[in-house]
């Protein structure tokens, strides 16, 4: 059972917060509690029953108990000095077609490479895509006659012909981290078509251009006609507190006075290093509360949950409604650290710490850093027990999220059935339907296998039925997802997310009422319109996309997280307030007497209301948004600078946002809520982490 003991120093425990002066904040803004809440230095001891000893001055490691596992988590799995350099989890092979002795599968392997090399260093074949697709043809029969020999055939690919970096062969292609994923993928694709191009697209920009919208054949995709006189729920008049939080990020592997800028990969690491100083010197010591190129350590997740409720003023006797958490919560490993347990740790972890500091329930889904390898889901339509080999992970959250009270054995029971997935009704009346985005992520390379069909998961007829079902009954619903369906469509698939628009247009806005997602960890929003986009007008406005900031900094960020008003009738949105803590004025590791600050950041009312004639007693919907727009054209980028700022979440690392084209295109995503339409917007302007790529 649980072992080691609570050995913390004494912190002090009381939390100091400025009050809110009768409501009204700095600038005259309407704040929902505190405007902002220095948390107690350290972290409170009470968040877990039981530690494990750990250094002074580093970051408490928890002995966390799991139920559904029945298992207490080692120390090592954790433990920032001891980072695991492969992962021993199963991996999973296509069936062979044939059952051929080891050295038959040697020669088939070794004629293939060969021919592989000729084919990139002949001449025969003219062109990176079709020197690829051809490639892909021909280590076809390698995937269905040695499956297993694949990955390091890979390796040594990948190494002899330069198409990755070196350094980044075995870590791409190990049997033990992606390769025996992309053994399934060449075994069952077909590499010759369109699948061939979304491999070699995916294999290196340089070889495919990334292909467009498949065909959608839209008859019979919806049970029912859209109603022509449909008509939404009533507004109450009454308003409840909702929690958005999104990509947590936990770090339990941070290591205090690390590397904290380094050169690569995840920083504020025991094995992070700036390749630009001599070995054993660090440039920036990693800081208790977390950094600019750092996940989350506990001490930093920990400040941000005590500060919800000072904040958004709740409590537990005047609870949050409820919560939605947009997925995401492990650490951005590299994917030789990664393992099934480690992803179900931060799993156990995370809704723990939710379940002890967040009043009422949380709706939570997953992100594509919640499984393993990273990003990866797969089809129930795989062959044999391929279909079934992330099954693990959503056996696991579906127990805990039924443990913590947030679903109920019906709702848990879908989850297992759906890739993490369910549709419930919760106590306000409100349909809440989830659904795991990694089938439309392009990094889930498991999406190249029959990848002009856009559910080949069953994802979207699961969601379809849900909505007709709410339509039915005469439900609102709020969408949840993890990975956003458009903005500069650089994140998923075009072919889902089409599906996916036609099904926001059919449903909305009187049964879908807004839609939340994660991922880029940015402040974001999207609208979706009527007619698949094609006149974007405040009456074809329909719904909107809400992108809820991180708690992780990682990268460039401020920590953050947002609080909505709802209407428990019409289940829109009346105010949106986002909260940050600035990662750049952090106490140093010197300075042991507080914790992070968190701020209330912004009224969303406040922000854009005014600009866009909005009035005040309207919901903050996708006609208002929409509006936004039109303002922010109208305003030579004043409006758009705001939003710029506002979606690094006031990050001192955000870059500006003052040329035209940077404006047209944040305008343009804004109003972009699939692939194809987020790809007609000039790129390079998608991200603040770092300074952007489009040219002024
Ligand atoms: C949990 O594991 C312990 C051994 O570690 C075992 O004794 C116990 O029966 C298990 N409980 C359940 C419910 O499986
Ligand atoms: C942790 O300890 C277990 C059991 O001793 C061992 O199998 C595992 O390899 C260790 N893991 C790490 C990351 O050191
Ligand atoms: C192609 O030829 C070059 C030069 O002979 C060689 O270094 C390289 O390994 C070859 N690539 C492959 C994939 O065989
Ligand atoms: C073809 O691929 C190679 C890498 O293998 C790359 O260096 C080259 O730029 C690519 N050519 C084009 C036209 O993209
Ligand atoms: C909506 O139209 C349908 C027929 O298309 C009709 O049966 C129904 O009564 C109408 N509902 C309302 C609220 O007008
Ligand atoms: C981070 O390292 C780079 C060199 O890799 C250096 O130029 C920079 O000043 C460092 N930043 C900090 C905050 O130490
Ligand atoms: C891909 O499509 C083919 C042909 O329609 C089908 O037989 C196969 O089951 C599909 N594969 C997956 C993973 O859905
Ligand atoms: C679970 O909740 C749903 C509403 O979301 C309800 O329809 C279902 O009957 C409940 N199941 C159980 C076992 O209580
Ligand atoms: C777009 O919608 C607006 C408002 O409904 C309408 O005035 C305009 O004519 C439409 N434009 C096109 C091209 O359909
Ligand atoms: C948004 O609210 C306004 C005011 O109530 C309403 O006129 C408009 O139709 C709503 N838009 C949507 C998409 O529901
Ligand atoms: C953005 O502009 C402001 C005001 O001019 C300036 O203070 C800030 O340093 C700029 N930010 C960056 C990242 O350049
Ligand atoms: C929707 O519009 C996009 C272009 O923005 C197009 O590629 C796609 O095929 C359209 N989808 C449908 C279902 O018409």
């Amino acid at each position: 059972m649980a072992v080691g003991c609570s050995i913390m120093a004494v912190v002090p425990l009381l939390a100091q917060y400025t009050l809110a002066q009768a409501g009204y904040g700095a600038g005259g803004a309407s704040i929902p509690g505190a405007s902002s809440y220095v948390a107690p230095a350290g972290y409170p001891t009470s968040a877990f029953s039981s530690y494990y000893p750990v250094p002074s001055g580093q970051e408490p490691q928890p002995a966390l108990y799991d139920p559904v596992l029945n298992i207490t988590y080692p120390l090592n799995l954790t433990n920032p000095d001891t980072l695991p350099d492969n992962d021993p989890d199963p991996v999973y092979y296509p069936q062979p077609i044939a059952n051929l002795a080891t050295t038959a599968q040697q020669a088939v392997i070794n004629s293939v490479l060969q021919q592989v090399s000729e084919i990139i260093n002949g001449s025969s074949i003219q062109g990176n895509c079709s020197k690829c697709i051809a490639a892909l043809s021909v280590a076809k029969s390698a995937a269905q006659l040695a499956p297993s020999l694949v990955p390091d055939a890979m390796v040594a690919l990948c190494t002899s012909s330069g198409f990755h970096s070196a350094s980044t062969c075995a870590v791409d292609f190990e049997a033990s981290t992606f390769g025996a994923i992309w053994t399934q993928v060449l075994g069952l694709a077909d590499v010759s078509g369109l699948d061939g191009q979304y491999i070699c697209n995916s294999l290196s920009s340089t070889f495919c251009p990334a292909p467009g919208v498949s065909p959608l054949h839209t008859t019979g995709l919806f049970p029912k006609p859209k109603p022509a006189n449909a008509t939404k729920p009533a507004a109450s008049g009454m308003t409840v507190k909702v929690l958005h939080m999104s990509d947590f990020h936990l770090d339990p592997r941070y290591k205090v006075g690390s590397e904290g800028n380094c050169t690569a990969g995840l920083c504020c690491r025991s094995n992070a290093l700036n390749t630009a100083l001599p070995a054993g010197q660090v440039s920036y010591p990693a800081p208790l509360y977390g950094a600019f190129e750092c996940d989350t350590p506990y001490d930093l997740g920990l400040a941000a949950l005590q500060a919800v409720g000072p904040l958004t003023g709740t409590s537990k006797e005047n609870p949050l409604g409820w919560t939605v958490y947009t997925g995401d919560l492990v650490s951005h490993e590299s994917q030789n650290e990664l393992s099934r347990l480690y992803a179900e740790y931060a799993e156990d972890s995370i809704y723990g710490m939710f379940k002890t500091y967040l009043t009422g329930p949380v709706f939570p889904v997953l992100g594509n850093h919640d499984t393993n390898p990273e990003a990866i889901d797969a089809p129930h339509s795989l062959p044999g027990p391929l279909g079934m080999q992330m099954s693990w992970n959503y056996d696991h959250v579906a127990g805990l999220w039924q443990r913590e009270g947030w679903l109920n054995s019906t709702a848990a029971g879908q989850a297992r059935l759906h890739y993490g997935a369910y549709s419930v009704k919760n106590h306000y009346g409100l349909r809440v339907i989830t659904f795991n985005t990694d089938f439309w992520y392009r990094s889930n390379f498991l999406n190249f296998i029959n990848a002009s069909n856009p559910d080949v998961s069953g994802t979207f007829a699961f969601l379809i039925q849900e909505l007709q079902a709410a339509e039915d009954a005469g439900e609102r619903v709020w969408l949840l997802g993890h990975v956003l369906s458009g903005w500069d469509g650089s994140n998923p698939l075009p072919n889902p997310t089409n599906l996916f628009y036609q099904i926001v247009d059919r449903y909305s806005p009187h049964v879908i009422a807004n839609i939340f997602f994660g991922h880029t960890h940015e402040d974001q929003v999207m609208i979706y319109y009527a007619n698949n986009g094609t006149n974007q007008s405040l009456s074809t406005a329909l719904n909107t996309g809400w992108i809820g900031p991180s708690v992780t900094p990682l990268t460039n960020l401020n920590s953050g997280f947002r609080l909505y008003e709802v209407d428990t009738g019409s289940f829109d949105i009346y105010e949106a307030y986002t909260f940050y803590a600035n990662v750049s004025s952090f106490p140093s590791l010197a300075n042991t007497s507080s914790g992070p600050t968190f701020n209330f950041e912004y009224s969303t009312r406040e922000t854009y209301g005014p600009a866009a004639k909005w009035p005040a007693t309207a919901p903050l919907n996708a006609t208002f948004w929409h509006a936004v727009t039109e303002a922010m054209e109208a305003d030579q980028g004043q409006l758009v600078s705001t939003f710029n700022t506002l979606q690094g979440k006031m990050s001192i690392k955000t870059p500006n946002c003052t040329c035209e084209a940077c404006v047209e295109a944040k305008v343009c995503y804004m109003r972009s809520g699939s692939v194809a339409l987020g790809r007609e917007c000039a790129q390079g302007w998608g991200s603040v982490q770092s300074p952007f790529k489009g040219k002024c």
